[in-house]
């Protein structure tokens, strides 16, 4: 094991460790509303959108000792029972989480809804005077992005967005690696994300019970066009742009803040993007596939330097993800379990290319070559490789969650601000944009607008 990855290890063993010993708790006292507090300050909280990630969320806040479940709000009834079948029964559950915004005992709200509720419930929520955790993408339309930001700014209250690699392990060695030069100067950054399965692609099961009895369907669309009750739309929401944002907001987003977060960049000047519908046709309107090119100009914090980003939807080869940060001296590759920096040895010949000139001209090159470069080798130069694993059971998912109610507790600013999460948002929509218009569009990440 290398010194640095010893190192690294210390680094997140205690951290781990911690997350540990709470679940433990929790399992032996059974489903509870409070998880015990050891005497921390108790966070009341609750959860609007109590699907998927808004489960996942809310239990990973309720591995953070003090924080109490107060109650969740689901527009379809059968999350609501599930709801009290996994957290505790006493929970309150309702259609409407502006009874829970109004609750006293009730400091922190996460928001886990489809995209185009995150700004409204977000909003309401900060003056109401909660803090806020909002699921990423931070916002479904551009323009309300920088109402985000004004509300995070005008209530003072926290307000952390959901790409969980800003708090990640894996994502800070990265971004120790890159400042203490292990790749050279930042050149290029490629992502993609590939799968290859009807879940991957977001064909999620409809309950056999949805209808317009357990669905609150005027509630689920809010401000999208209305239309019919269509279990489908509020089940595979994803696959419609009145709801979803697409592969772009969905998934590109993750990769702006990742980037973000290691490089110090606050966003491209320049978003190209093309794509289309080429497998899934099943009623959708978002894309399966797309490609993204960003220009990010040099500031203080990194060279210029290019992006691509790459999702697709039906790719036969399987489900793969990669991230690759590239400069002269090396390239950093981050992956669910960690990074790796592969660098090539250095090498002072620059080689030669003489076979199509004269004989005599050859030779004469040769013979000055080989006393200029007596160590010039004809081979390949070796390519070193160096690891940096996360150790087992590590969450970056818990570690954002705890970063949130250690900020709620402390009043000391999260990384992930509004403004972070917008600057992660703004060329990830954009994306959509540029595809649709089949043009690049300029976007100004001090400004916050786009060109
Ligand atoms: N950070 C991550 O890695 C990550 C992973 C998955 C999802 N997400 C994000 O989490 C959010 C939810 O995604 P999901 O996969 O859990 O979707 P989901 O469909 O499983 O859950 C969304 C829930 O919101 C409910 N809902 C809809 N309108 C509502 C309203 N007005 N009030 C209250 N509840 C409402 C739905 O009934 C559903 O139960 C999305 O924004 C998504 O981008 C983030």
């Amino acid at each position: 094991m290398s010194g640095s990855r010893r190192t690294f290890l210390r680094q997140v063993t205690g951290a781990a460790l911690t997350a540990a010993a709470t679940r433990t708790v929790l399992a032996a006292d059974g489903p509870s509303c409070l998880t015990p507090g050891d005497g921390a300050k108790r966070v009341g909280l609750a959860t609007v959108g109590i699907g998927g990630q808004g489960t996942g969320d809310t239990e990973a806040a309720l591995k953070v000792p003090g924080v109490e479940l107060v109650g969740v709000a689901d527009v379809y009834d059968g999350r609501l029972v599930r709801a009290r079948e996994v957290f505790c029964p006493g929970l309150v559950t309702t259609r409407d989480y502006r009874e829970l915004l109004a609750r006293k005992d009730v400091d922190a709200v996460i928001v886990a809804t489809p995209d185009h509720w995150h700004a409204q419930v977000a909003i309401e929520a900060m003056e109401a005077g909660k803090d806020v955790y909002v699921e990423k993408p931070m916002v479904h339309a551009i323009e309300e992005g920088q109402k985000l930001v004004d509300a995070q700014k005008r209530t003072g209250r926290i307000c952390q967005v959901g790409s969980q690699r800003v708090s990640s392990l894996v994502y800070r060695k990265a971004k120790q690696l890159l400042a203490a030069g292990a790749i050279g100067p930042l050149n290029l950054v490629e992502a993609w994300w590939v799968r290859n399965s009807a879940i991957g692609a977001w064909q999620y099961t409809i309950p056999a019970d949805a209808s317009p009895a357990t669905v609150d369907w005027s509630r689920f669309l809010g401000s999208a066009p209305q239309r019919a009750f269509d279990a489908t739309r509020l089940f595979r929401w994803r696959n419609y742009s009145d709801y979803g944002t697409g592969v772009a907001g969905d998934l590109f987003v993750h990769l702006f803040s990742g980037l973000h977060f290691v490089t110090g960049a606050v966003g491209p000047t320049r978003v190209m993007a093309t794509g289309g519908l080429r497998h899934w046709k099943d009623g959708r309107d978002a894309n399966d596939v797309l490609l993204g090119l960003f220009e990010y100009p040099k500031t203080a914090a990194h060279p210029e330097f290019t992006l691509s980003l790459k999702v697709d939807f039906a790719d036969g080869a399987g489900e793969s993800e990669g991230f690759r940060f590239v400069g002269p001296d090396g390239v950093l590759s981050i992956g669910w379990d960690g990074v790796t920096l592969q660098k090539q040895a250095k090498d002072a010949a620059p080689g030669y290319t003489i076979d199509t000139f004269p004989k005599s001209a050859q030779e004469a090159f040769l013979k000055d070559y080989k006393a200029k470069y007596p160590d010039a080798k004809s081979e390949l130069r070796a390519v070193t490789e160096e690891r940096f694993e996360k150790p087992d059971g590590y969450s970056d998912h818990d570690e954002h969650l705890a970063n949130f109610i250690d900020a709620v507790r402390t009043r000391k600013p999260v990384v992930e601000d509004a403004l972070f999460g917008f600057r992660a948002a703004g060329p990830a929509l954009l994306c959509n944009k540029s595809a649709a218009e089949r043009r690049p569009i300029d976007w100004n990440p001090e400004t916050l607008k786009a060109v």
